[in-house]
């Protein structure tokens, strides 16, 4: 397995920490507490006051020192105790909590629990062009690999979201191919035209082209091409909280100069909202379902088809695990 904290991940947009409140996170079922401090800098340090053990995320920000809600000690972003209200506090430089790296990037809040020589800095979506775009969020019980797979995966959108992205009596033949990346798998679609489900005839004319890429330790993205360029890119941070539970960091980007900016958000909020919670629903149904099976002792592997593109490079990738699957393979199918 590759040890995911070793990795930056996204916990927050940046947007959520303008407000000098502290945010609770979870990063690999390690409570943070996030906030700004005096000059504006992210901090992330551990959810506990080492007083009494009170949440830290359950006080405020006060000129940019972190206030515990129970009696009020104040702390550093480096976790140095700054204050204990009532008596004389004797500086002694030495954090009494646990600090970790934070930074912002690509509009989101990123945190590392163990950095190293070799982390790779936080993922960047893969853009060129001019676009505009919004985030949205949400926390999803399931695991990396069924998001990312949940995301990648062409063929449950004529089901999970009939008439919405596909529609089942509407398929194309299309043509796919794999291919590796430097930190991922990638899947490229081509001849699929034009579209059948309410989002893309919105957003877009023919299709000329279509990738689903994911790169580690969990970015799922998916990218519309026409003949004018980027048409869509949807790039979902997948930050596992703790076993089971996901937080999604999803950035919606559309090319530039069409329609105003903010019009796109309005309806474009909408239709992905309406995307996510069918995602969701399947998702956390069947996590419930493997549960079940899971306490009646009948655990089974799942079975994978050959339109499972990605999924099972997703979880070799994941598994630190040489990826089996040629670099341009091909196949024709039903999309
Ligand atoms: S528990 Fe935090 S100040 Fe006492
Ligand atoms: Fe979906």
């Amino acid at each position: 397995m590759i040890d995911l904290r070793t990795y930056w991940h996204p916990l927050a947009a940046g947007a959520e920490l303008a407000c000098g409140k502290p945010l609770a996170r979870v990063l690999l079922g390690v409570p943070l507490v996030l906030f700004r401090d005096a000059s504006g800098q992210v901090a992330a340090l551990h959810d506990r006051c080492p007083h009494r053990h009170a949440p830290l995320s359950g006080g405020r920000v006060r000129n940019g020192e972190l206030e515990c809600p129970y009696h009020g000690w104040r702390f550093a972003a480096d976790g140095c105790c700054v204050a204990v209200p009532g008596m004389a506090l004797e500086k002694t430089g030495k954090p009494l909590l646990a600090s970790f790296p934070c930074q912002i990037a690509h509009g989101l809040v990123w945190v590392c629990l163990v950095p190293d020589a070799g982390t790779p800095p936080p993922a960047a979506p893969a853009v060129t062009e001019k676009v505009d775009y919004f985030f949205m969020t949400d926390t999803v019980k399931c695991t990396l690999q069924q998001a990312a797979e949940n995301f990648l995966d062409g063929f449950h959108t004529h089901f999970v979201h009939a008439g919405w992205i596909r529609r089942d009596n509407r398929r194309q033949q299309v043509r796919a191919s794999v291919h590796h990346l430097a930190d991922g798998i990638e899947a490229r679609y081509s001849g699929e035209g034009l579209q059948a489900g309410l989002i893309s005839s919105l957003l877009e004319g023919d299709r000329q082209g279509s990738m689903g890429r994911f790169r580690l330790p969990g970015v799922a993205e998916i990218e519309y091409r026409g003949q004018h360029g980027l048409n869509l890119l949807v790039t979902a941070w997948l930050t596992p909280e703790s076993e089971g539970r996901l937080r999604i960091h999803a950035r919606v980007a559309t090319r530039s100069g069409v329609l105003p900016s903010w019009l796109k958000r309005l309806f474009l909020r909408r239709l992905f909202g309406v995307i996510l919670r069918q995602d969701k629903q399947i998702l956390e149904q069947t996590s419930h379902n493997i549960a079940r099976f899971r306490e009646a002792g009948l655990e089974a592997k799942v079975l994978d088809s050959r339109l499972d593109l990605l999924g099972p490079s997703i979880r070799q990738l994941l598994a630190g695990e040489t990826l089996t699957i040629g670099d341009g393979w091909t196949m024709q199918c039903w999309l």
